[in-house]
């Protein structure tokens, strides 16, 4: 499978949304990764529902749905509705994570399953036959524009060998701290798709980065 890019849009210029989505994919990014943080279960607020209705237009590859919010089963079905392609949700973020895969599935879109930095990979195991992407995170989720944990390369390996022995088509996301040189390591412990926002925007040209990135 090839190696994708995802770009967070987190690090863009927000008065310039719709601008900045056509430089991304101008740029040829693979999707649009939208990060959704409630300020509950991270610290953060991003944004939510209302930012992606109006953008959505502008939207013209899938939309990656990152939702970094507390019981995620609340919101779900409202950002089906608005055109994501894929919702990742965190393990962490509920007692439920079967309602939720189950929730997402039947509404027709692709389940992603994540894990913050000191999560192990075991605790997602059970549920590998029902998801199409794994998500290490590599920074603590809540900020843009941190510095990647190299301790996560081991569980990258780990979530690429669960993978392997499923003998399923899974994705396996990275996120935090993905730049030229991060992405390289990533990639080389299994990773295939690769979310970066500060990198991405802040590059000279922003077409070789994601070609960079893509490996
Ligand atoms: C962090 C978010 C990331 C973030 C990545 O909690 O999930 O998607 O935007 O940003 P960079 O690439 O700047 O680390
Ligand atoms: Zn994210």
């Amino acid at each position: 499978m090839r190696n994708l890019v995802s770009v967070s849009l987190l690090a863009s210029d927000f008065s310039n949304l719709s601008d900045e989505i056509k430089r991304a994919e101008g740029a040829g990014v693979d999707w649009i990764h939208y990060d959704v943080m409630d300020g509950l279960f991270v610290r953060n607020i991003s944004f939510g529902e209302p930012v992606l209705k109006s953008i959505s237009k502008s939207i013209s590859i899938p939309i990656d749905v990152h939702l970094m919010i507390t019981d995620p089963i609340r919101y779900v079905e409202n950002y089906a509705m608005l055109g994501a392609a894929g919702i990742t949700i965190h393990y962490e973020s509920t007692p439920d994570v079967q309602s939720v895969i189950n929730k997402i599935r039947s509404l027709g879109c692709k389940v992603g399953l994540a894990v913050k930095p000191t999560t192990p990979i075991s605790y997602i195991k059970s549920y590998i036959s029902q998801i199409d992407m794994i998500l290490v995170m590599t920074v603590e989720p809540g900020f843009g524009g941190q510095v990647f944990l190299s301790e996560t390369l081991d569980k990258i390996s780990e979530a690429r060998e669960l993978i392997s022995s499923s003998n399923r088509d899974i994705r396996l996301q990275v996120d935090g701290g993905i730049n030229a040189q991060t992405g390289e390591l990533v990639r080389s412990h299994g990773a295939d798709v690769l979310v970066s926002g500060s990198y991405l925007f802040s590059a000279e040209d922003m077409n070789k980065a994601v070609e960079i990135l893509r490996g």
